[in-house]
């Protein structure tokens, strides 16, 4: 039951996390997104809708990871206004979280959101955008409708989208990567980095809204679990499958939970998931045209177990017989966050009202970094925001942006 728990939690928050305030009670209704024409989408990609309309070069790219899916990226390599410098810039890869892909950091206008913002200021922009989400559902050999495309969890991530990203930057730009992660972005850097992945090709890496415990996330939203429909759960649960949030099964059992009795919806939103302080409700309704995106259910339950088990650790594959299989030992290796290099230039920012990256997790988090180098490691605390602030704040330009710029900027040379 607690894996159950966990992941609802998981759900329930990634999905509510964002509504705005002002969209409160119209939060039950707002999973399904009107419906894009998946050809439509292909031709004009992310560049096309969201940075070439503002005046800015940019490029689609796919690169393959080794286990065959073809991710989708988008490169930025100048702002508005070239500057005919010549100094090489540095390229900056930008790793959006679960259940959202690339655009979501684009949403707000030009000169509020990060991509474009560093691209104005002499950065290399590269956006990723995860395996599973719609312009990285392609594959060498597998379809996105077949259960065996979706047999990863965010260890794949680290093993291989990763390095693919570093990789292809690094070799097309001959430089070390700056990188930026929000949410997920983040757990699957620190857990990368601390098994010693790619830190060869890294010049440091922003960390916003970070998650790595989740030991405080779902305390609350235990009380919810306990009236779910625990058989509908295990069947989306168990088995490999798409995790979409906007068609059914996934959809339907999210409903149910909201109409569930003694369940609202509303007050749970702003009783447990943190309110976001500054989010512009125009760019929250193009949030809810695009987003959410799929995930795999594996990605889910693994995330769910990272709540239950309060260590960060691969898979689990709860049985000690199959973990022996897959791992040699009778539980997941864990990941030791300790492990990242001490003079990784590291810059963290979290928010006070975040409920999925909690204060006391994110404490946690900065513990194991005790014996990180001092002069490596910023911290910035931001009392009155929340998880999607950092996305899509009006204001995250002057509080958390300009801070990521000068944190940047003072490692180049
Ligand atoms: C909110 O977003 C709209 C559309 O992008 C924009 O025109 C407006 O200026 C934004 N409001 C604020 C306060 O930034
Ligand atoms: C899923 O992947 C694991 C290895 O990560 C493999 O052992 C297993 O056979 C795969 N299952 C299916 C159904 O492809
Ligand atoms: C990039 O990859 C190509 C082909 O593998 C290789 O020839 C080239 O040297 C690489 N460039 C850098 C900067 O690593
Ligand atoms: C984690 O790594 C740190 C630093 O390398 C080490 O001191 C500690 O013992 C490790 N913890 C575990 C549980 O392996």
């Amino acid at each position: 039951m607690a894996h159950l728990r966990g992941l609802l939690s998981f759900c329930i928050l990634l999905l509510l996390v964002v509504q705005p305030h002002q969209a409160y009670g119209s939060a039950r209704g707002s999973f399904r997104r009107t419906r894009t024409d998946p050809v439509m989408l292909q031709e004009s990609g992310i560049c096309a809708s969201s940075v070439i309309v503002h005046g800015y070069e940019c490029q689609e790219i796919y690169v393959t990871t080794k286990d065959g899916y073809i991710l989708n990226m988008q490169r930025i390599p100048e702002g508005r206004f070239a500057s005919g410098n010549t100094i090489k810039k540095q390229p900056v890869l930008i790793q959006h979280g679960v259940l959202v892909d690339g655009m979501t950091w684009l949403l707000n206008p030009p000169e509020q959101n990060l991509p474009l913002i560093l691209a104005d200021n002499g950065f290399d922009v590269w956006i990723a955008n995860a395996r599973g989400t719609r312009f990285s559902r392609q594959h060498t050999s597998l379809d996105a409708t077949q259960p065996e495309y979706w047999n990863w969890s965010w260890d794949e991530l680290v093993t291989y989208d990763m390095p693919t990203f570093f990789d292809y930057i690094h070799n097309q730009t001959g430089q070390k990567v700056n990188y930026v992660g929000h949410s997920l972005g983040t757990l699957i850097a620190l857990a990368s980095f601390s098994e010693g992945l790619q830190v060869d090709k890294l010049k440091s890496a922003a960390l916003l809204s970070p998650i790595a415990y989740l030991s405080y996330m779902n305390t609350a939203l235990g009380l919810l679990a306990a009236k779910a429909f625990v058989g509908e759960i295990t069947t989306i649960v168990f088995g490999l499958a798409e995790f979409n949030p906007k068609e059914q099964p996934v959809e339907g059992f999210l409903k149910s939970l909201c109409a569930n009795p003694g369940v609202d919806c509303y007050d749970l939103l702003s009783s447990l998931t943190g309110i976001n302080c500054c989010l512009n409700a125009s760019t929250v309704d193009l949030f809810l045209k695009n987003e959410p995106q799929s995930t795999s259910t594996k990605n889910m339950i693994h995330l769910s177990q990272t709540v239950r088990d309060k260590v960060i650790a691969k898979f689990n594959y709860e049985r000690p017989d199959h973990n022996l299989i897959h791992y040699g030992t009778l539980t997941p290796p864990a990941y030791n966050i300790s492990n990242i290099p001490r003079d990784i230039p590291l810059f963290v920012s979290y928010g006070g009202n975040d409920a999925l990256s909690d204060v006391k997790d994110v404490q946690d988090l900065l513990d194991s970094f005790k014996f990180h180098d001092v002069d490596k490691l910023s911290v910035q605390f931001i009392k009155n925001y929340a998880h999607a602030d950092f996305i899509m704040g009006i204001n995250a330009k002057d509080i958390v942006y300009n801070q990521v710029l000068s944190f940047f900027k003072r490692q180049q040379p």
